[in-house]
């Protein structure tokens, strides 16, 4: 019989991708979907006819519970969140229900209708924001510094509750910054990729910027989907750093993308104060020597070729 997974999150970047590998690996898939005015399915519209989408909201308990039960997957994988940290500034209400009360209702839906289910919370290295220690590993302490931050810390200490009270199968991956030709537009990489793409076609002369020295760990969502997938496979749920292990500033960023279409950064990118953040995270860099030991987890795409690969897909995406 095959498994049935249940994916939070479907639309998404990551959930496009998990989806892609679950069906790959012969799981039956099926991703909740809230109701929206408008279609925003292109992100799995390559799949949609293989997997089984229905419909529910982390906002709505009721709405999670009926969806189990319906469904009764074997795996739930919450990748469903507000995940903008700049938009957790200004809706720091918003991103609590969902972001961290919505793991609360994700988890206590499980308990209630079949604790056998096992679970992956998408936790975050924006749970370490001022970082008490570089690199980052699964025991350095955490020091949000946003709205998103400290909803995503509640989520990741309700996951590790909920598997200490109730024997839950629930792993947190601590997932640092993933990117791929699907990330929202807003994320700084994409919204740089997708810049040059445009200064390049003549459609745009400038790009604004906020703070080009924040330095990040930037890995490539579908190598970090694995991760996901193999952290629900093993006998015991537990917690993982899951990134590269190198970091760059959003300036080293800029640089690779602008090359990789042949252009000159400095002569398009306009700082903006609008995109500064109320507090930010100076720098990322992560140790998953545990994943690689426990897991056998390993990334396949470095740091330029992600960016050179963002670039080409949003080149050809504006050219037709
Ligand atoms: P994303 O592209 O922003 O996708 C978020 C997903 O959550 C979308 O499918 C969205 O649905 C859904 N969603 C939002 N509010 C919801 C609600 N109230 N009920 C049900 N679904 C809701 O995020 P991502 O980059 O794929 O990230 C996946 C997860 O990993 C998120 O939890 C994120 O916080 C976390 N994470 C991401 C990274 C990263 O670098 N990408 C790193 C660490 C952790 P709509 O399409 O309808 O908006
Ligand atoms: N978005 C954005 N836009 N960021 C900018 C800009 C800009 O114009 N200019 C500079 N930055 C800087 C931000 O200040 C931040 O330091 C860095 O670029 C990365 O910003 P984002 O791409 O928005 O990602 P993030 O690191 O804040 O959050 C992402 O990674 C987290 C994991 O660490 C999101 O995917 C979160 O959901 C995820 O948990």
């Amino acid at each position: 019989m095959a498994k049935r997974a249940l994916i939070l999150g479907v639309t998404g970047q990551d959930g496009s991708y998990l989806a892609e590998l679950l069906l790959e690996q012969g799981y039956e898939v099926v991703g909740v979907v809230r109701r929206s005015s408008t279609v925003n399915f292109e992100r799995i519209a390559e799949i949609q006819d293989r997997i089984t989408l229905t419909p529910g909201d982390l906002l709505d308990e009721g709405s999670l519970i009926n969806v189990l039960r319906e469904h009764k997957p074997h795996e739930v994988y919450n990748l469903a969140a507000q995940s903008f940290v700049q938009t957790s500034f200004s809706q720091p209400v918003l991103t609590g229900e969902t972001t961290a009360m919505g793991v609360t209702r994700v988890l206590d839906a499980i308990r209630i209708t079949d604790p056998e289910i096992r679970y992956y919370q998408a936790s975050s290295s924006e749970m370490f924001g001022k970082v008490q220690a570089v690199p980052q590993t699964e025991s350095t302490p955490f020091y949000p510094r946003s709205p998103y931050g400290v909803a995503k810390l509640y989520g990741h200490w309700m996951t590790v509750n909920y598997r200490e009270s109730y024997g839950l199968h629930a792993s947190s991956g601590i997932l640092f910054n993933h990117e791929s030709p699907r990330r929202g537009l807003e994320f700084v990489t994409r919204k740089v990729t997708h810049g040059v793409a445009k200064i390049k076609l003549g459609l745009a002369s400038e790009l604004r910027l906020g703070n080009l020295d924040a330095q990040r760990d930037w890995g490539y969502a579908a190598d970090y989907v694995r991760a996901m997938w193999l952290m629900v496979q093993q006998d015991t749920p537990d917690d993982f750093v899951i990134s590269t292990g190198e970091t760059h500033s959003v300036k080293e960023l800029v640089e690779v993308a602008f090359d990789a279409a042949g252009l000159n950064w400095e002569k398009h990118v306009v700082i903006d104060p609008a995109f500064l953040r109320p507090a930010e995270v100076d720098l990322l860099v992560g140790d998953s020597s545990k994943a690689h030991r426990v897991l056998g987890w390993q990334r396949d795409v470095q740091f330029a070729s992600l960016v050179q690969m963002m670039v080409a897909a949003d080149l050809k995406a504006l050219q037709i």
